[in-house]
């Protein structure tokens, strides 16, 4: 079997944050969001603030046999339940197209990654100013454009629900995530291509964070299988 560059580099990448992490004495664990249950999610404990500029990025490992449209995180706030969301879903190429929702505005599937089964590295961003948003993966951008609505902030006082689309605020879940998820950090400001790239390949930027990758700061649903550093490493 040839050996696939694209699916040992974003391997390869884990493993050097993994061990980052262990050296640092930190919790790196991953949520497995298994298929024979339709109701795991995770929330994130934290009160956000109203938001002018949001940067995410998370890891993912996709369920390759799952067909359906697939909510990596949902944001829901008081006023409007489809506030900010990323979803993704499989094209007839065999590559998992990504899209954002942003105040309720579905932006095209086109960034993309293969359908693998690897981890891929995703960061989204979007800055009210420039009303310019883009989708990086593997570190690298992979689309991005303008054209948002930038009449209004993302609004605070919302909901974060990693792995289920929220039909009303907090509740009503639909289209699901399956596979695994870890590594989560939100910041207030936009991430350019280098950040991106440097979050991939492992460094950690402090400046404007608003969440780090925690569990103690995610209520985790009872279906949901958490790993801890040495099974996600195996
Ligand atoms: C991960 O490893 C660190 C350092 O060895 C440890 O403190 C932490 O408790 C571990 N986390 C889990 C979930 O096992
Ligand atoms: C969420 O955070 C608040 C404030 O820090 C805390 O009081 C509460 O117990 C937390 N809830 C869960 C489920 O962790
Ligand atoms: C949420 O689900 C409940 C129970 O199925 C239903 O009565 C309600 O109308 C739903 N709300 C929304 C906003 O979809
Ligand atoms: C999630 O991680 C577990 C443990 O490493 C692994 O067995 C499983 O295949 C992964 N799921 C997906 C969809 O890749
Ligand atoms: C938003 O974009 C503007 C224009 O490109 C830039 O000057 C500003 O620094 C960005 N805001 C944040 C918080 O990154
Ligand atoms: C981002 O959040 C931090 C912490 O809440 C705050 O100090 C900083 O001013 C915020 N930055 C922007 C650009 O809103």
């Amino acid at each position: 079997m040839p050996i696939d560059q694209y699916y040992i580099l974003p391997l390869l990448w884990l493993l050097i944050c993994l061990l980052r992490r262990i050296e640092a004495d930190t919790q790196f664990s991953t949520l497995n969001f298994p298929k024979d249950s339709h109701e795991g999610f995770a929330r994130v404990n934290m009160s956000f603030p109203t938001l002018s500029c949001v940067s995410l990025c998370v890891r993912v490992q996709w369920d390759t046999e799952w067909n359906e449209v697939s909510t990596i995180f949902s944001y829901a706030s008081p006023v409007f339940t489809n506030e900010f969301q990323l979803r993704g879903q499989v094209d007839m190429r065999e590559r998992i197209l990504l899209a954002l929702i942003i105040h309720g505005k579905h932006l095209p599937y086109k960034a993309s990654f293969p359908n693998d089964g690897a981890w891929h590295h995703i960061c989204v961003t979007w800055n009210r100013t420039s009303g310019q948003w883009a989708i990086y993966v593997d570190g690298e951008r992979k689309d991005m454009g303008s054209g948002t609505d930038t009449s209004k902030d993302i609004h605070g006082d919302g909901i974060f629900i990693l792995g289920q689309d929220q039909d009303s605020f907090g509740g009503n879940f639909t289209e699901p995530f399956f596979g695994n998820m870890t590594d989560l950090n939100i910041w207030n400001m936009s991430l350019e291509t280098m950040h991106a790239s440097a979050l991939n390949a492992c460094s950690t930027m402090t400046q404007e964070l608003l969440f780090s990758w925690n569990l103690n700061l995610l209520s985790i649903h009872p279906h949901i299988i958490l790993q801890d550093n040495c099974s996600a490493s195996g």
